[in-house]
């Protein structure tokens, strides 16, 4: 390590992932540690929040040693303690948030507290070295589905966000109606490849006074009631194709949204973020868009679009390098806004 190397640590608590992180210059990412508790909240059909914070306080230490090992660092090596502080359960957050407080405590290490959402879009700088902004970047989670300007490193307009149900909910409450279960996510994009997107036309929602937010709950409905209307028939349901149609139409509505955005505000270069930016149908269905438009597109891989630490070591980095700094009274925040400090 060079003395000039900045290292942060990075730790993320906010739903029903512990994880921790290692990353070097605000690009390079020399450890990244996830203990998941999917299989734990698998059987309850969906995240349980008690469950989750329990597990988190059992992980977080094992989490933060093994990201320190594997990186080869030690505390004085580090230069800020990053950490999750908001939106996300509050009860998860806590313990990630308590995790950092006390290791800056301990050692004097300056503490950062970032945003989800901001991790989230800072992880395609991981592998795409030369993107900087401004750019578009569609935010789509479990959680969120926001369309953000990213005008530079930790500062952003938010152009449209959901009105209801996030994208990744959208997924995951399908999914369960169609007997997949959870996380529905990665369930609905397999099951699709062997269904018709075009066999059920199910509705784009649009919203009438901002053309850039989104509405999913009325998608969900369309599906619930064609299943009702389908048993009460006596009609057999084709499961691949209800998931491809129902992905499709949260997929033609993301790429329309996001490519009047780009042309809208005459910028060249586009990202996705979140969990369900690791979708096929949607990189696939953006790639092509963007290639049209001739606007470069960047995705991060699948392991770094679901939560994990080391994005939240990347804006970390950015946010530490503009002198954001917190004191020992960080609490968690779980609706905090993207751009509110
Ligand atoms: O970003 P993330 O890990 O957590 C939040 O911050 O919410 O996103 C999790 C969400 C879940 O709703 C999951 O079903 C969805 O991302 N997801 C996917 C895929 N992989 C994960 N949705 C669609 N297709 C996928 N391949
Ligand atoms: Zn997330």
């Amino acid at each position: 390590m060079e003395k000039e190397d900045v290292l942060i640590l990075a730790v993320e608590s906010s739903c029903d992932e512990t994880a921790a992180s290692v990353v070097k210059n605000g690009r390079e990412v020399l450890s990244n540690i996830i203990s998941s508790q999917i299989a734990l909240h698998t059987q309850y059909g969906g995240v349980v929040p008690e469950i989750a914070s329990r597990k988190h306080i059992e992980k977080i230490n094992q989490v933060i040693r093994e990201a320190l090992e594997e990186a080869g660092a030690a505390l004085q090596d580090i230069s800020a303690v990053a950490v999750t502080y908001g939106p996300g359960l509050v009860g998860a957050l806590l313990v990630g948030v308590s995790a950092a407080k006390a290791i800056s405590f301990a050692s004097g290490i300056p503490l950062v507290g970032v945003h989800h959402i901001e991790g989230h879009i800072c992880a395609n700088y991981i592998e795409n070295k030369e993107l900087q902004p401004p750019f578009i970047c569609l935010v789509v989670s479990g959680g969120h589905s926001h369309l953000v300007k990213v005008k530079d490193y930790g500062e952003y307009e938010i152009l449209g966000r959901t009105r209801d149900d996030a994208a990744g909910e959208a997924f995951d409450k399908v999914a369960r109606a169609i007997g997949l279960g959870y996380p529905g996510g990665p369930k609905i994009d397999k099951v699709s490849r062997q269904g018709n997107a075009q066999a059920i036309s199910f509705p784009r929602a649009k919203v009438a006074d901002a053309v850039y937010d989104f509405s999913f709950s009325g998608l969900k409905s369309a599906v619930l009631n064609y299943l009702n209307s389908c048993e009460m028939k006596g009609i057999p349901i084709c499961q691949a194709d209800v998931a491809a149609s129902f992905q499709k139409a949260v997929v033609d509505v993301l790429v329309e949204h996001s490519m009047q955005a780009v042309k809208e505000y005459g910028l060249d270069k586009f990202a996705i973020a979140g969990g369900v930016a690791s979708n096929t149908s949607l990189r696939e269905a953006l790639a092509k868009a963007c290639a049209e438009q001739k606007i470069a597109f960047y995705h991060p891989s699948p392991v770094f679009c679901t939560d994990n630490a080391a994005m939240i070591g990347v804006a970390g980095y950015y946010e530490y390098c503009r002198g954001v700094r917190h004191g020992y009274d960080l609490n968690a925040v779980p609706n905090l806004r993207l751009g509110e400090r």
